[in-house]
């Protein structure tokens, strides 16, 4: 299925020169903001989020008045004919019709895909579930490129929720598409990783180890990436305490890495690294956040009017066959063709990526 616009679903249906492109724009931008306050007199963003958000919703919207565009939206699906029970399809096509270009965030796996496939204007992936944040990873890597000088050589140490966390999951599939860098992936057994992404590192052939301790794991890297415990995403309050706390960065354990190691977060932080971390140079995660409004506005930038069509769904249904995922957005909005991309006796889900054992 073919979608009227260029959407941002997933980085990884682009060329990294497309991303390598939109950085580069993103630090013309910072440098003089000034020049790009008109590029959007008199467009329209929507910004569709039913789940909370600070930075992401408030940098997009600041990215688009700064653009001299504006915005309309919710940021409370309770406060809109969600409420009343409208299907997303609805909004959806509604919303899009009403603006030229629409940023979503959703609580279900896939549904930006599901959004680009009735909308009338680009859609933006803002978060769907704990898939993907395709604009986070761009701010990550505008970070990265502006303080490491290169996306590529880097020793990443990625800790926390990396089972849950989209923001890892996004900057992981993008990383590994530059050369030589090496993922030190520190969780516990628990948290640990998807195997489908632990697929696409070995697909890339990019290097990567396992390790419970951040203490272990401190010396080798060249950037921490800290990543919150994604509490709404465990399906009890036990399995959440039992995992909460267990990874704090502080001092003590900074003292043990190189000088010119930088530590992101994309926040919101709950305990995870200690307040004292802030005040030191390191710390960038509050300038990394900050980097979301430039790198969004040279998103927005790109985006808006893109009328090159985007093919959104190449695999078949397989009669009977639906996802396993409960939160796939296939198994909330039955309207949506179940796709799935076929591999030997494995099929993938084109909307999650969740894979199944055909029968
Ligand atoms: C992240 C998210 O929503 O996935 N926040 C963000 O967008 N900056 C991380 C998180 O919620 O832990």
């Amino acid at each position: 299925m073919i979608s009227k616009f260029q959407n941002l679903i997933d980085l990884n249906d682009y060329p990294v020169s497309w991303w390598d492109e939109l950085i580069e724009l993103g630090k013309k931008i910072k440098k003089n903001p000034e020049e790009y306050a008109h590029k959007c007199d008199g467009k329209i963003m929507g910004t569709l989020f039913y789940e909370p958000s600070t930075r992401t919703q408030m940098s997009f919207q600041t990215a688009m008045l700064r653009l001299g565009g504006r915005v309309i939206g919710f940021d409370n699906p309770e406060t809109s004919s969600v409420a009343k029970g409208e299907n997303l399809k609805d909004t959806t096509k509604i919303v899009s019709s009403y603006a030229d270009i629409m940023v979503m965030r959703n609580p279900l796996e896939g549904s930006a895909k599901a959004a680009a496939l009735t909308a009338d204007c680009p859609i933006i992936n803002a978060g769907d579930g704990k898939h993907l944040h395709p604009t986070q990873t761009l701010t990550d890597l505008l970070t990265l490129s502006e303080k490491k000088g290169r996306l590529g050589g880097l020793t990443v140490g990625v800790c926390g929720d990396l089972i849950n966390g989209r923001t890892v999951h996004s900057l992981l599939k993008a990383l590994s598409c530059y050369p030589d860098n090496t993922f030190v992936l520190i969780s516990t057994k628990e948290l640990r990783l998807p195997s489908y992404i632990k697929s696409i590192l070995k697909a890339t052939n990019s290097k990567y180890i396992e390790v419970e301790s951040l203490e272990e794991a401190m010396p080798m890297l060249d950037v921490l990436y800290m990543t919150r415990i994604q509490k709404e995403r465990f399906a009890s309050e036990i399995e959440y305490l039992s995992q909460k706390d267990i990874y704090i960065l502080d001092n003590r354990k900074l003292s043990l890495a190189k000088k010119d190691l930088i530590v992101l977060h994309p926040l919101p932080r709950v305990d995870e690294i200690a307040v004292e971390v802030d005040d030191d140079p390191r710390a960038l995660y509050f300038e990394q956040a900050k980097n979301g409004v430039f790198i969004r506005m040279a998103l927005v930038l790109t985006m808006i009017g893109n009328t090159n069509p985007q093919v959104l769904l190449k695999g078949k249904t397989h009669a009977g066959v639906c996802c396993k995922n409960p939160k796939c957005i296939t198994n909330h909005e039955q309207y949506l063709p179940k796709n799935f991309i076929g591999n030997g006796d494995t099929l993938e889900c084109e909307y999650c990526d969740e894979r199944l054992l055909r029968e």
